[in-house]
């Protein structure tokens, strides 16, 4: 089938990459002309296991090209709108202008029968309306909205073997044909039994926000726990393990830590607020605020449990810093938990050095007041605290006896209640993890 993808960022170039890997003939189109550039000689612009093999073998076949003309688009059947719905400056609802303007752009060059479908994370109601706007074009071509739910770190196969897939289409002869039309893009998905539904676009836009709204509210249920632990003795890694032996609880996501970040989770449930407000039903998510602000609270728990576990002042402490991304295997810091940390830290006076395996280079593009090294004996020699913030293997494996002999004071804060505390103490080292002795 000949595909294109409109917006060729983290989601829009696994998704080309992924297409043209399952037999697909794509064309990945964006505006940003060293990214296209990027694409086309075979190399990833962000960090994604998988992804730099997928996007050599499938460009290698022949089927998969890039452009920064959108009317490259023309001839494809199927049009994906993978353009980014980031947080509105000055609001909590979310800036849908290069969703519009994609699918503006589009129009001219769309045949009868051709399939738009909107990939991006858009409040719910925004599908209704562009699809009017596709209908008054006289274009004949029919919406459709599939939201993802891939997984930074895990993005190449939550989009070759997604664990469901999501229609929403127009009533009618319309969407019929649709979802023929997306049948065909998921084949194998389909032909292994993926589970499916097929539903009208309002839903389908909820089912990724309430997604959303859902894995956020478990990660802070469970820091809300944690706050309870801290004033309590209890731990709340055991608590989460005896509750998550509950199947109707389930224990993923119920890691207690320094909180969530990325690209997604902080800013749909913001937008999801700012909508259900819009919408008159504002209170039906108020919890989501409490949810925000618990997350918010963790990263300041951390700062503050840092400084406190100084034992001296914190200006010009050397503070050692372990993660800088929003999660492991990700070079993304977009709200990232652990470079906050980092900037709160320096903003205090401390001479923090920190380390990432894949996430220096945008940290030291946003925040440069930070010392950064590639190597951990060099972060950790002679600090006066180490504060480990991003659950990477290369920290969960260091070696505490090794590593007391660098440092000039044996502290640590563990912000993802990762390390073996017990190994830790052994070693010498005064250990704080988060809700836990
Ligand atoms: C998320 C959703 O999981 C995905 O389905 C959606 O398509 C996009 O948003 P992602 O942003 O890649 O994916 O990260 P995710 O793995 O969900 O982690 C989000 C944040 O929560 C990370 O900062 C992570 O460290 C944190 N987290 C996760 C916890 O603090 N505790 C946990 O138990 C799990």
């Amino acid at each position: 089938m000949r595909i294109s993808v409109i917006g060729c960022g983290y989601l829009g170039a696994v998704h080309a990459s992924a297409m043209a890997e399952l037999g697909h003939e794509v064309v990945g189109i964006d505006v940003d002309e060293a990214k296209i550039t990027a694409l086309s000689e075979g190399r990833t612009p962000f960090f994604e296991p998988g992804l730099p093999e997928v996007l050599t073998s499938a460009m290698a076949s022949g089927r998969l090209r890039f452009s920064t003309n959108i009317a490259d688009a023309a001839g494809a059947e199927v049009h994906f709108v993978a353009v980014g719905t980031p947080q509105k400056k000055g609001s909590h609802a979310a800036d849908l202008t290069y969703v519009n303007a994609a699918v503006e752009a589009l129009l001219p060059h769309l045949n009868v029968g051709d399939l738009i479908v909107g990939k991006s994370t858009v409040p719910v109601g925004t599908a209704a309306r562009l699809a009017a706007v596709i209908e008054a074009s006289g274009s004949g071509a029919t919406l459709a909205w599939n939201p993802e739910f891939l997984r930074e770190g895990f993005a190449v196969q939550d989009t070759i073997a997604p664990d469901r897939l999501v229609y929403g289409v127009p009533e009618g002869l319309a969407g019929d044909r649709a979802v023929a039309q997306l049948n065909e893009v998921y084949a194998s998905a389909i032909d292994t039994q993926t589970p499916l539904v097929v539903t009208d676009y309002a839903t389908a836009e909820l089912v990724k926000v309430a997604a959303n709204a859902f894995l956020a509210t478990k990660i802070s249920f469970i820091n809300a726990m944690a706050e309870i632990a801290e004033v309590s003795g209890a731990d709340v890694t055991q608590l989460a393990d005896a509750i998550g032996y509950d199947t109707r609880i389930g224990r993923r996501f119920l890691n207690a830590g320094v909180g969530f970040g990325g690209g997604c989770l902080p800013k749909d449930i913001r937008a999801f607020t700012a909508r259900a407000e819009e919408l008159g039903r504002g209170e039906s998510v108020a919890f989501l605020k409490e949810v925000d602000a618990i997350n918010l609270r963790r990263r300041q728990r951390v700062v503050d449990l840092t400084v406190s576990a100084l034992g001296r002042p914190v200006y010009n402490a050397k503070v050692a810093v372990l993660g800088l991304s929003f999660k492991p295997h990700s070079d993304d810091v977009r709200d990232s938990p652990a470079l906050d940390v980092a900037v709160q830290l320096r903003g205090l006076g401390a001479d923090v050095v920190a380390t990432d395996p894949q996430a220096i280079e945008n940290s030291r593009s946003r925040h440069p007041q930070i010392t950064y090294s590639t190597n951990i004996e060099e972060t950790l020699r002679g600090a006066d605290a180490v504060v480990l913030v991003t659950e990477w293997p290369e920290f969960k494996s260091i070696d505490p006896s090794w590593a007391a002999e660098l440092v000039t004071t044996r502290t640590i804060v563990d912000g993802r209640n990762t390390l073996d505390a017990a190994a830790w103490r052994a070693a010498g080292w005064t250990y704080y993890g988060l809700g836990r002795p």
